[in-house]
């Protein structure tokens, strides 16, 4: 159909093979080759998510510019940074490269890991949107984990490229991350065609559990899945978490670690609360009130109050009664 189009989809076809290439087959690729070693990653992970290395020296203008490339062409790519004369440059230098795909499995863009952390450049670099790309609409991983969803009728959503992978390896294929920002529209659309129950696994480090809140919000709004959380213990993310306890930890994770949506909150509610203290106290019980509100099951709402009975040494009736003002009040 659209000419530009294909041509930019064999471009990035060939920039993936060539820095796939440079990583596995060269002495520049060498270093990025040991990083992803270090980080856990083997010969087969690396060759399944198409891994690459953008190297120190430019060179792939040099080589589409061999290859008599259309300069429009690669001008339209985001495969470079133009100048004020409009001259180009590799977009990517000294980057582990990450191919982000359709979900047909095409190669449309790139995220450039940084291998030594440095203060003046992100850790991430993502390829700018162009025709092919349009970050809204694409979940990393997504054209792998298809077949697994559909199996499992569940996905996993993850904050990170090396989340989705670490948990791949570990056995837990069904998983996806947004594209760096949080969850949008289009992505909720496309995992909804394909399954109806959807886990939020981001880190579990302050940020992460922000997300986690945000994207229960949205999803909750948006869409009709059913929620749950995972969190890796001790603020770790998913990657640090399979690293340092191995596999067969993770897996259990997965399995016993589901919470609810309603669970995660009432945990989160609670960071920045001292729970020693009466006015924080208040402040907890009526948040988590408000929260078991908006529940339609009597039998889940009847779960947590138990919880308040228990862990505040409150009367039920007086909980239950305050419950019922809240529910009052929204009508
Ligand atoms: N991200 C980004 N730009 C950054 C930092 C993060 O686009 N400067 C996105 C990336 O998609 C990243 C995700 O946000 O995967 C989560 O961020 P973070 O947890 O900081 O990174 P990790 O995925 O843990 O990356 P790594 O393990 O490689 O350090
Ligand atoms: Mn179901
Ligand atoms: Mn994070
Ligand atoms: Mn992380
Ligand atoms: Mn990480």
């Amino acid at each position: 159909k659209d000419q530009v189009q294909s041509d930019l989809l064999a471009l990035y076809a060939d920039s993936a093979k060539m820095y796939q290439h440079i990583l596995v087959n060269t002495e520049l690729g060498e270093p990025a080759l040991a990083y992803l070693h270090e980080r856990g990653l083997d010969d087969d992970t690396i060759a399944t998510f198409g891994i690459g290395y953008a190297p120190k020296n430019q060179l792939l203008l040099d080589f589409f510019k061999a290859h008599q490339i259309d300069y429009q062409l690669l001008r339209q790519s985001g495969l470079f940074i133009e100048n004020q004369a409009g001259e180009l440059r590799d977009r990517f230098v000294d980057r582990v490269l990450f191919p982000i795909k359709d979900a047909s499995g095409r190669v449309i863009a790139f995220s450039g890991r940084i291998l030594k952390k440095s203060p003046d450049e992100p850790k991430y670099l993502n390829s700018p949107e162009t025709k092919l790309f349009n970050k809204r609409s694409v979940l990393f991983n997504f054209d792998l984990a298809r077949g697994a969803i559909r199996q499992k009728k569940a996905v996993v959503l993850f904050e990170g490229f090396m989340d989705v992978i670490a948990a791949y390896r570990a056995g837990i294929q069904n998983g996806v991350a947004s594209m760096g920002t949080s969850l949008t529209n289009e992505q909720i659309y496309m995992l909804e065609r394909v399954t109806d129950h959807l886990s939020i696994c981001y880190d579990s480090d302050t940020p992460g559990q922000k997300a986690t809140d945000r994207a229960l919000k949205l999803l909750g709004d948006n869409s009709r899945l059913n929620l749950n959380v995972i969190q890796m213990p001790d603020g770790m993310d998913p990657d640090e978490y399979l690293r340092s306890a191995g596999s067969e930890k993770f897996q259990q994770v997965f399995e016993d670690g589901q919470q609810t949506p309603t669970a995660f909150e009432m945990q989160y509610l609670r960071h920045d609360l001292n729970l020693q203290n009466t006015q924080d106290q208040l402040t907890y019980l009526e948040a988590v009130l408000q929260q078991l509100s908006q529940l339609s099951s009597n039998v889940e709402q009847d779960l947590y109050l138990n919880q308040l009975v228990q862990e505040f040494g409150l009367n039920k009736d007086d909980l239950r009664q305050q419950l019922r003002s809240l529910v009052g009040r929204q009508t």
